[in-house]
């Protein structure tokens, strides 16, 4: 019998896999959904065939074999474990795709394994639109028999392409997952800054979005697009939230501080995104350091 699958945490990224794990999923049974948010978890399963909603997380613990949590930090997973460490979990394989600090990874492997269950980090990379798309790339890490149990989740699915560390510690895809954020950190300012100096120069942000679309196409286009239509402050919800990249580049920091290292840039782009959570709040996302850099120039926030 297939096992049966999972799956918790509906924010941004979690609605677009979940959907696509129900969708094109080799399980044969409905995906059991959970969220804090009971409200979301039903408007999801109403929308979304081959889902069925769970009440509690005791109960999506209890039925599932596989059970997938994608929520926003470390406190959230840290609460979410520890609640469902009330329940049995022997043998049931916990698959995390959160982006949380590799010491936090390794705390939760090191719960989950002494209660009697398995574990696999999958964090994973790509926008809201690329986890509505499928095509998200996962970093798997765990037992090397634990992530081939998770694989055919994941290309095909809800992924486009993963990263493989079978055999290795979970906390090794946090750590890779955290590292690589800070290029998409240090990607996002670099626009900003291009924006603003092309504008303030005369030059023209149409002249550098074709520097993009030839040289860059792809990320550096579509946050390019998004400072330059307004997408960085108009949204109610934001895309990737401020307060979650800030996590991101907490991380980044503490891992490199404990080994000795700086990463000057993800400082310096933290200073621009603490200005966009002042300005904005919650509603604040990382393509909004385009206002904080506008700022900087004498320019508006808002373009
Ligand atoms: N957004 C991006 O571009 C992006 C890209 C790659 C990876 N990520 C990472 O993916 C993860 C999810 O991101 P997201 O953008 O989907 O976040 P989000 O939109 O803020 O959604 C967060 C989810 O976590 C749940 N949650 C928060 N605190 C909780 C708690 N204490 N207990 C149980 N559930 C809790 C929320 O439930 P409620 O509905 O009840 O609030 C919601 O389902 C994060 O770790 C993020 O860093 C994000």
């Amino acid at each position: 019998m297939s096992p049966r699958l999972a799956w918790i945490g509906l924010g941004n990224m979690g609605r677009g896999m979940a959907a696509n794990l129900a969708a094109k999923g080799p399980q044969t049974t409905p995906l059991i959904i959970y969220n804090r948010t009971a409200a979301r978890a039903e408007a999801f399963v109403k929308a979304t065939p081959n889902t069925t909603v769970s009440a509690s997380l005791a109960d999506t613990v209890t039925k599932a074999d596989i059970i997938f949590t994608c929520v926003s930090d470390d406190a959230a997973i840290t609460s979410l474990i520890t609640s469902a460490l009330t329940t049995d979990v022997k043998n049931k394989l916990f698959v995390d795709c959160s982006t949380i600090h590799p010491d936090t990874t390794t705390t939760v492997h090191q719960q989950l394994t002494a209660a009697g269950a398995r574990f696999v980090a999958s964090p994973v990379f790509g926008a809201p639109a690329m986890a509505a798309a499928g095509q998200v790339i996962c970093v798997l890490a765990g037992e090397a028999a634990d992530v081939a149990v998770v694989k055919p989740y994941t290309t095909g699915v809800i992924a486009k392409s993963f990263l493989d560390f079978s055999g290795s510690a979970p906390a090794k895809a946090s750590q890779l997952k955290v590292l690589g954020n800070t290029f998409v950190i240090g990607m996002v300012e670099s626009i900003a800054e291009g924006l603003v100096v092309a504008e303030k120069t005369g030059l023209g942000t149409d002249a550098l979005m074709q520097f993009f679309e030839n040289v860059f196409p792809g990320p550096y286009v579509a946050y390019a697009n998004r400072m330059r239509t307004g997408d960085y402050y108009k949204r109610e919800e934001p895309l990737f939230g401020i307060d979650l990249v800030r996590k991101d580049a907490r991380h980044a920091l503490d891992m490199a501080r404990n080994a000795g290292a700086t990463m000057r840039g993800v400082e310096l782009a933290d200073r621009y995104m603490e200005k966009v959570q002042e300005k904005q709040g919650e509603k604040g996302d990382l393509a909004g350091i385009y206002g904080a850099v506008r700022q900087e120039g004498g320019l508006e926030f808002e373009n």
